[in-house]
């Protein structure tokens, strides 16, 4: 019977698919992150290893596992946790979870446009700590979401997604990516997107041309009324850059849900005005973090059955799925 050793706790019914097929389960039921000597030691003993996107699955743990272990299913879309290089040298599949988490983050990226846009976060802090001293006219003017230029980078699903909800708000569309994609609305220069936007939504996986991608030059070029919301990955944007245009007003407002160093944020974001910070909660819906769980599960099934799983990892290391 086969092994198969989850990281982390999952939501109810996650691993439904595993327990129907039989096999042997190994979970961790505290919910907490293991340590490298753990995730080695629990490489070197298993068929299969479910992870979540705080495991860093790298080149020890894919060595550690050499021999017995055939499958690595992240729970997670975006699968920068795992070195991919050294998976495939292994021989050991990767499985991710595309498709089934596109809407749940696309509102929680649309949670931030309006809620950065519209400096809720200001204003809740202001009223929990007793600072609100009663209405005024000029108080908490933020920016308009209907009618503006919504600019995204990245046009994958989720960004289409986010595309879909901007329409509904009245919002102009753009969107930026690697390659044309013969949608209207497509702007080839990502410099020009930035320029010409009034929110910017990060839509883009993690790679080596993704890291930094808005680094202090680029948020220069974002209007000193615009919006920045990143649902993506954190190390997309330098963090300290972001803080000192937001403390100097070049920058409007920003809504994160993604940090460079989770669970870290970096001191002056936390101190810097107008945003709106979220610990990483894109997909966290009940209903779509037991579908993610389980598209994992089908994936780890279909490799120690010999079938290629729809949810095979197949770009290469720097590209991007999403
Ligand atoms: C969340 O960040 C994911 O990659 O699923």
């Amino acid at each position: 019977m086969p092994r198969v050793v989850v990281t982390r706790r999952l939501p109810e019914g996650g691993l439904d698919p595993l327990v129907a097929a039989g096999v042997e389960l190994i979970t961790n039921d505290a919910d907490e992150p293991r340590s490298k000597a753990e995730l080695c030691a629990a490489a070197a003993d298993t068929d299969a290893l479910m992870c979540v996107l705080s495991d860093r699955i790298d080149a020890d743990v894919l060595a550690a596992g050499t021999g017995r272990l055939h499958v690595v299913a992240t729970v997670s879309v975006g699968y920068d946790n795992i070195d991919l290089a050294t998976a495939a040298a292994h021989d050991i599949a990767v499985c991710n979870t595309p498709g089934v988490l596109d809407d749940t983050t696309a509102d929680l990226a649309f949670l931030l446009i309006l809620a950065a846009s519209r400096l809720a976060g200001d204003a809740e802090r202001d009223l929990r700590s007793g600072r609100w001293a009663g209405w005024g006219i000029t108080q908490y003017l933020g920016q308009d979401v209907h009618g503006a230029t919504l600019g995204l980078v990245g046009y994958g699903r989720i960004g289409q997604a986010v595309a879909r909800r901007a329409s509904g708000f009245g919002m102009q569309v753009r969107h930026h990516a690697r390659h044309n994609t013969g949608v209207p609305g497509y702007v080839a220069d990502l410099d020009q997107l930035l320029a010409e936007s009034d929110v910017v939504s990060l839509h883009v996986p993690l790679t080596d041309d993704t890291r930094h991608l808005l680094d202090a030059h680029r948020l220069a070029l974002l209007k000193p009324t615009a919006v920045l919301v990143n649902t993506a990955r954190g190390p997309v944007v330098d963090e300290e850059a972001l803080a000192v245009a937001l403390e100097s007003d070049s920058l409007f407002a920003a809504g994160l849900d993604v940090f460079e160093r989770e669970p870290a944020v970096h001191p002056r974001l936390l101190a810097a005005p107008r945003t709106v910070l979220l610990p990483h909660i894109g997909s966290a819906s009940h209903a779509t973090r037991t579908q993610m769980a389980q598209l994992a599960a089908k994936g780890v099934l279909a490799v120690l059955a010999g079938r290629r799983p729809t949810n095979l990892v197949t770009t290469a290391p720097g590209g991007n799925s999403a």
